[in-house]
């Protein structure tokens, strides 16, 4: 039971469900082209080294986005050292160059277990983002990320208000590079994870963690109609599962019938070689015995009727 229900479950999960970890990362791909595009809308006629906040449509309501255009070579030389929770230290490299660029600035808030979701982990801070792009023509679309790297001090990024009540040393940063890594490591004077690229940060806890609290519900619950959907799917797994047992179950036993049938004609048949002479027929594949006259000819109900 298990086994079909499993088999028929396994078969179809990947097609309802989605591809899993793949559309999670084009969802966020998506998610950074459209909240680059809604930074860059407030560079109008920008000063380099002002930050700007730029307003996200009201479907992304509870996101904050900022764009910052830096000469490529004001940055290695002076670093940005308040962008929001980011420092951005001296000898950050940039490739390729350009002669300006523009770092983008994301608070997912209440959006970030939405898009940043960890199995295993509770995040104790909102998704926050740091991305580099050419900002050599702010009207250009569709840009791709530059590459950069600190070469000297790290990027820092101190997160305010985090819950006072938990394991500090249980807590870790978590990076999310753009190509869809997770790395951890230490948080640093309590609230600020230290890294050498761009990308997307969180203070998390792991939830087998033995000293967290009793978590007054900080995991938004997941998105209902998605676990509803599951539900669903699940039902009619095993809708389909108890369909195909029932299937299975018929084929058996109609074969059970057959060979009894079978045996049955065998056994006839040797008795008409020692007994009353029955004069045999062929029926389907099978000879069947037939008395004269008398009885109506055997007809098997099933497969063997040619
Ligand atoms: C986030 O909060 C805003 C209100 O501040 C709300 O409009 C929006 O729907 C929320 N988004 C999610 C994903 O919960
Ligand atoms: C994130 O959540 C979704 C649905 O809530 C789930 O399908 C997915 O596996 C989760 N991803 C991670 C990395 O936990
Ligand atoms: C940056 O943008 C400018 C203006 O659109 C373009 O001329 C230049 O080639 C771009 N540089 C890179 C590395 O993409
Ligand atoms: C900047 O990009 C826009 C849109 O792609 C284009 O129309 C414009 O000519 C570009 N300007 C320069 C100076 O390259
Ligand atoms: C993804 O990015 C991280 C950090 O930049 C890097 O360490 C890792 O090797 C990359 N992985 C792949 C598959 O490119
Ligand atoms: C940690 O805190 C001290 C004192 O506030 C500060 O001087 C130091 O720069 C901080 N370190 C980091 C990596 O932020």
């Amino acid at each position: 039971m298990t086994v079909v229900f499993l088999c028929v479950f396994l078969v179809f999960r990947p097609v309802v469900c989605g591809g899993g970890g793949g559309g999670e990362i084009s969802g966020r791909q998506e998610l950074d082209a459209l909240l680059q595009d809604y930074a860059f809308r407030a560079l109008v006629r920008p000063r380099t080294g002002t930050v700007y906040d730029g307003s996200p449509p009201a479907d992304l309501a509870g996101i904050q986005v900022s764009a910052l255009r830096l000469r490529s070579g004001s940055l290695w030389r002076r670093g940005f050292s308040d962008y929001k929770e980011f420092r951005i230290p001296v000898n950050v490299e940039v490739h390729p160059y350009v002669e300006r660029l523009v770092f983008v600035y994301q608070n997912l808030g209440n959006w970030s277990s939405l898009y940043y979701n960890l199995s295993g982990y509770t995040m104790l801070s909102p998704i926050l983002g740091l991305l580099a792009y050419n900002g050599s023509n702010i009207s250009s679309e569709g840009l791709q990320n530059l590459r950069i790297r600190a070469s000297g001090s790290p990027i820092s990024v101190s997160f305010a208000g985090l819950p006072s009540v938990f394991d500090r040393p249980s807590t870790r940063c978590a990076y999310f590079s753009l190509n869809g890594s997770v790395e951890f490591s230490v948080v640093v004077n309590a609230s600020t994870c230290l890294t050498d690229n761009q990308g997307h940060f969180s203070i998390v806890v792991s939830e087998s963690s033995p000293v967290v609290p009793p978590r007054p519900s900080t995991r938004p619950p997941r998105s209902g109609r998605g676990g509803d959907r599951e539900g669903e799917w699940t039902l009619v797994g095993s809708l389909i599962g108890g369909v195909a047992l029932v299937a299975a179950s018929a084929v058996a036993i109609s074969y059970l019938v057959a060979c009894r049938k079978r045996k049955e004609l065998r056994r006839m048949e040797a008795a008409a070689e020692v007994g009353v002479p029955l004069s045999m027929t062929s029926v389907g594949s099978t000879r069947a015995p037939v008395a004269l006259e008398t009885r109506t000819r055997p007809l098997i109900e099933n497969e063997f009727v040619p």
